[in-house]
């Protein structure tokens, strides 16, 4: 494969001026992957993380907005999650100023060919393979003793440490609340979440793309997650969601965090929440920056449908599996959507 290839966008950018073959988007929604087209506005329930623990009727509401968001479009957006906007301001100037950094720079943190965590450009898992005009850092935080701290640029330390942490203690009650607003046990998820769980973070880099209607940011693609929690950038909007057959943008809600189900949740909860096949794409004027922080059961845990979420009227969908990031890389690779292979 051509060296030029597995460079960072940025870099692809700056010596090539001819629309890349590589990134060139294939796909069936290829004829409407923007290019500045306007794409109406998805409607994204706003759930007070504050009121899922009180002991109070408006709980009860929360919980219904919950559920009706995962099990509609997938998401909804959380608010008064008590990260305060300057710590959410900070952890984005952070990362914007690594991809700012010169290119020998940002090399030390690179991956290598055989790894996906570091920095570096959309991985290539097969020669067919459209590329996403995407560069990333992406590290594994949990379980902590897991983290391969060379990778991680000094400043990201602290405030990456310290954003996490309340991501899983946000993550934690999300699961119970979404258990609850299903009326089962509080911990009928977060039991199969387990101990070991992981955590890794993805830092999303757009650099402007000149051709924004033949080249997508990221192609449309659900996550293997159980939750994902992202951080968007508070100006530029890219992020879209496929429902009912037709894409709509993401609104920017500027400090909220964008909660969305992965494959995971969709086979814990027998289809009643769904993973949303959601795709990037990319801007001709701006950069964009997001932080994608993923959840994921540990690795050897058998995860399935809650029995309770089974009975005639709703047999079970979805088989019992382990490995299911092995399941998702595998076809991923040959374009299948991953759940696919988790159905019965
Ligand atoms: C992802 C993702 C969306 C975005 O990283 O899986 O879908 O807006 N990111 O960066
Ligand atoms: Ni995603």
């Amino acid at each position: 494969m051509a060296e030029s290839l597995s460079k960072p966008v940025q870099e692809l950018l700056l010596s090539n001026h001819e629309l890349p073959e590589r990134y060139i988007y294939k796909g069936e929604d290829g004829a409407n992957i923007g290019g500045g087209a306007a794409f109406p506005l998805l409607e994204v329930p706003l759930v007070d993380l504050g009121l899922l623990s009180s002991p109070s009727v408006a709980r009860e509401e929360e919980h219904r907005k919950l559920r009706s968001g995962l099990s509609s479009c997938g998401c909804f957006q959380a608010i008064n999650h008590g990260l305060k906007d300057e710590f959410l301001d900070e952890m984005r100037e952070v990362a914007k100023n690594f991809f700012a950094l010169p290119l020998e720079e940002k090399q030390k943190y690179s991956r290598t060919v055989d790894d996906m965590e570091g920095y570096g450009n959309d991985s290539v898992l097969s020669d067919h393979q459209t590329l996403d005009w995407t560069d990333r850092l992406y590290l594994v935080v949990s379980p902590e003793e897991q983290r391969k701290l060379q990778l991680w640029p000094e400043n990201f330390r602290g405030i990456l440490h310290e954003y996490t942490a309340k991501l899983a203690e946000m993550n934690e009650l999300l699961l119970k609340a979404m258990a609850k607003s299903l009326e089962l046990d509080e911990h009928s998820f977060l039991h199969q979440y387990g101990e070991g769980a992981l955590m890794i973070a993805r830092f999303n880099f757009y650099p402007p793309c000149p051709w924004p209607d033949r080249i997508l940011g990221i192609k449309p693609h659900a996550d293997g997650t159980l939750l994902t929690f992202l951080l968007q950038d508070k100006e530029v909007e890219g992020l879209q969601v496929l429902k009912d057959g037709h894409w709509y943008g993401v609104p920017i809600i500027p400090h909220a965090l964008l909660v969305n189900a992965g494959d995971q949740l969709e086979i814990m909860s027998n289809g009643m929440f769904k993973s949303p096949v959601h795709r990037v794409v990319t801007n001709s004027e701006r950069e964009r920056n997001t932080l994608a922080v993923f959840c994921l059961p540990e690795r050897e845990k058998e995860i399935g449908p809650v029995e309770e979420l089974i009975d005639e009227k709703r047999p079970s969908t979805y088989k019992t599996v382990k490995n299911y990031v092995d399941i998702y890389f595998q076809n991923y690779q040959h374009g299948k959507r991953p759940l696919d292979a988790a159905k019965i």
